[in-house]
């Protein structure tokens, strides 16, 4: 993630826009009847079969689908041993009452293809606070010698990561695996190499240690980069009005830790059905797993939004990178300030939804970290760090 996360979603969408130009040219009448008798016969297909289901219903406009659907989904096969041992685990994990543990930790994951930039950031950030919290590292392309003893010998067994790849889930679960095996974890943060804090630990831990969601960005997207990713392959596990985007930079309950842990079911559709190039449209799995898996299965455990801050407002291919000159105290008193996280749907309206960071009855500030931040901020954020208290 070196050149940058950032910049992955600049290609994602270039591999999109490719995609489109490259489909057949369609020429001549030989195409044009083809087509129209291909509608014609799908057409009296819906005519004569209604969709149930409602990513039929998007695609059809059928009139069958305004009738509210009062019956829950019946899967329409019969699920296979590890499908239904999926959902006994996941129901049985949802029900069980959290094990408070008398030294609660918070366990900080980083994935990274190699060296932690900010790794002396992080470093003063967990000064004085052994005990607390752990810390995993899964460096996917090399293993980077670590300087501060909060990192030395906390790289994990890695493996390649391609973004964009069902291969990024599976790091956030490998990440997740090893952190369980501590029972003192209780609650999980994702962070990638150009990831820094925005506050002192006590108040991050604070946040974090005393709630029970986990902080996950769900939001839906009616747009290409988000509904137009789903597969009707996902079915009848997934149906599209459950299918949800957000960014991959999660904090998870030890409950949900588990439940990921767990789950082959649903993983399984998102490692088949949402991939890149699937059905000529690129899904990516770590943008829509873990929002839809838990909008499904637990929607009040989840908080909606990720405490990570990253700025999209420009809406261009890849979110604003915070260069040296940007590292101002007022930068970061306005990323800190901001009590109502704000998503940007890609469809033609550009919706801004605003969803409230509110828990426990209370509203608070949104971020407890940031990106993205290239290299060369460190000194200037090593000296906001030092200087000032809010931070
Ligand atoms: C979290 O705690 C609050 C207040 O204690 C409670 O109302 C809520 O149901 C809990 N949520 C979950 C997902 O356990
Ligand atoms: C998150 O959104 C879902 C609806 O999508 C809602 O049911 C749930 O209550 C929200 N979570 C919180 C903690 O407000
Ligand atoms: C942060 O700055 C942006 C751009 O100047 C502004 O639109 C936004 O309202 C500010 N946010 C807060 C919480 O002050
Ligand atoms: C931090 O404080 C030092 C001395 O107290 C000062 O020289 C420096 O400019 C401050 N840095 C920032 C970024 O405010």
């Amino acid at each position: 993630m070196k050149t940058g996360r950032a910049w992955r979603v600049g290609i994602k969408d270039f591999l999109m826009m490719s995609g489109i130009r490259q489909r057949p040219h369609l020429k001549g009448p030989n195409w044009v009847i083809i087509l129209v008798c291909l509608v014609s016969i799908s057409l009296i297909g819906v005519y004569l079969y209604p969709p149930r289901n409602s990513a039929a219903c998007y695609i059809f406009f059928s009139s069958s689908c305004s009738e509210p659907e009062n019956t829950p989904a019946v899967p329409s096969r019969e699920l296979t041993d590890e499908e239904n041992a999926a959902h006994v685990v996941i129901t049985e994990i949802l029900k069980s009452t959290p094990v408070n543990s008398n030294n609660p930790k918070v366990a900080f994951m980083f994935l990274t293809p190699g060296r932690l930039p900010f790794e002396m950031l992080w470093d003063k950030f967990f000064q004085g606070h052994d005990g607390r919290f752990t810390v995993y590292v899964h460096a996917s392309r090399e293993q980077p010698a670590h300087t501060s003893p909060h990192f030395i010998g906390r790289n994990i067994r890695s493996d390649k990561v391609d973004w964009g790849k069902i291969s990024m889930v599976d790091a956030e679960r490998r990440l997740l695996m090893n952190a369980l095996q501590d029972p003192d974890n209780q609650q999980f943060v994702l962070l990638s190499d150009s990831c820094v804090p925005l506050h002192h630990f006590d108040f991050v831990y604070n946040y974090l240690i005393f709630t029970n969601v986990s902080f996950i960005d769900c939001y839906d997207d009616p747009g290409p980069h988000g509904g137009g990713r789903y597969s009707e392959h996902m079915l009848p596990e997934v149906e599209y009005k459950d299918f949800r985007k957000g960014s991959q930079w999660f904090t998870m309950t030890r409950r949900h830790a588990l439940l990921i842990m767990a789950d082959s079911l649903y993983y399984k559709k998102f490692r088949l059905y949402c991939r890149p190039g699937m059905e000529g449209k690129n899904c990516y799995a770590d943008e829509h797993y873990f929002p839809t898996l838990l909008h499904m299965v637990d929607p009040n455990g989840i908080a909606n939004w990720s405490v990570t801050y990253v700025d999209w407002s420009e809406r261009k291919w890849h979110p604003r990178s915070y260069k040296p000159p940007d590292i101002t105290s007022k930068l970061l008193r306005n990323i800190t300030g901001y009590e109502v996280s704000l998503h940007f749907t890609s469809d033609e309206k550009k919706t801004v939804l605003k969803t409230p960071c509110i828990w426990n009855g209370m509203q608070r500030p949104c971020f407890l970290f940031a990106r993205k931040f290239y290299p060369e901020t460190l000194d200037n954020l090593m000296q906001l760090f030092s200087n000032s208290t809010a931070f």
